[in-house]
């Protein structure tokens, strides 16, 4: 037996719909979107079309048009980021950012001139909205903040800080890496202007699909620019969406499994696959606290947090527990920084790392209990 706890970096497991749909795109239609107009070729259109109001709709957003794929959430922030940011703009950003996020503002720091503030957290992850407000500037132009941590599952505040991203009329750019198709999310009631999101983590869609929502008015400079399928004599990005930001051709096979990924996700119900997942992080947090010599760090409260729980074993080093989990045991977990050096200066193991388990919704009780009994073997080892 396999135990694959390691959704925070992808959703290994799909639901069968996902390869098969795109099997029989590739088999039945193998046609590019958005340029040829010969039957096929419309077949395709529609499909995308389909998934961008799936998409839309996941997220109570009404243009599917305003949604940008991309081939990743990196490929989002980045798009978003560098389209916004100019030389000497200042943003706000979270203690807690992958470096999908800061490695970005760290290269337009050093190549535009941007000021960066970041706003520091409590121990277990928490932001308070208040320091948001008092960090804002004349020219802070973006606040960007991730839903929840991949190193500590911390789940932010994000309506109250796209609150107060709307009052002073600053964009707020949401990476929902570890939320989007597990936690509720509407774009309009929890004020977000930008939604990045992945399609292969909790959205259980394949890897090279990903996007941005836009529900902005504001410039975005396209981050590529080539074919779009239209308007080919002008030597210019369109400026409509989606083909300003749209550029090349799609991944249309896995716009396809992502489309029948987000009718598997409606059919399960977000609330309910929040709920399953809710009850595993109840189950695994109180089995950990069990064993004396681990420290979790992050939110205990599963009300609190994603799947994503980050601990260590007194005198073990993350690589050391992972390998032996994965060779002796079969679960896989991932271990080290998790591209997140920030959450790691925040709870002191930017030296060692953490090991990380990211529970998904395929995940049961029962493997939970394999995963306790194998560490306790571990720590006594
Ligand atoms: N960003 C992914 C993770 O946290 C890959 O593991």
């Amino acid at each position: 037996m396999q135990i694959y706890l390691d959704n925070a970096a992808t959703s290994m497991i799909k639901p069968e719909i996902v390869p098969k749909s795109m099997y029989e795109f590739m088999i039945n239609n193998g046609t590019t979107s958005g340029r040829g107009s010969y039957k096929r070729a419309i077949q395709s259109d529609r499909l995308i079309y389909e998934t961008r109001k799936l998409v839309a709709s996941l997220f109570n957003f009404d243009n599917p048009k305003n949604i940008i794929f991309t081939s990743n959430i990196t490929e989002s922030l980045n798009l978003a980021i560098n389209g916004i940011l100019n030389e000497g703009d200042h943003v706000i950003t979270s203690s807690l950012e992958h470096n999908a996020v800061w490695r970005c503002l760290k290269t337009l720091e050093r190549d535009r001139n941007i000021n960066i503030s970041k706003i520091k957290a409590s121990k277990e992850g928490f932001s308070n909205p208040k320091d948001v407000e008092n960090a804002i500037q004349e020219n802070t132009k973006l606040i960007i903040f991730n839903h929840a941590s991949n190193v500590l599952g911390t789940i932010q505040p994000i309506k109250e800080i796209g609150k107060i991203a709307r009052k002073y009329k600053i964009p707020f750019l949401v990476d929902t890496a570890q939320t989007a198709g597990t936690y509720p999310i509407d774009i309009q009631n929890d004020n977000i202007d930008l939604l990045a999101f992945t399609g292969h983590k909790c959205l259980l869609g394949p890897m090279g699909t990903g996007g941005l929502v836009i529900n902005w008015d504001g410039n975005i400079n396209p981050l590529k620019s080539g074919g779009t399928g239209g308007d080919s004599a002008y030597e210019y990005q369109p400026d409509y969406y989606p083909n300003k930001l749209e550029t090349g051709t799609l991944n249309v096979s896995g716009l396809v499994g992502l489309g029948e990924a987000i009718k598997f996700i409606n059919k399960e119900g977000v609330k309910n696959i929040h709920n399953k997942e809710k009850e595993l992080i109840k189950h695994t947090l109180r089995k950990l606290q069990d064993i004396d010599c681990i420290e979790i760090y992050g939110p205990k409260d599963s009300e609190k947090t994603v799947g994503v729980i980050s601990f260590n074993i007194k005198n073990k080093t993350p690589e050391e527990v992972a390998y032996k989990l994965d060779a002796k045991y079969n679960i896989m977990v991932r271990a080290g920084l998790h591209c997140s050096p920030n959450a790691h200066e925040l709870i002191g193991t930017k030296s060692i790392g953490t090991i990380r388990i990211g529970i998904g919704y395929f995940n049961e009780k029962e493997e939970i209990d394999i995963l306790i009994d194998a560490l306790r073997e571990i720590a006594n080892d």
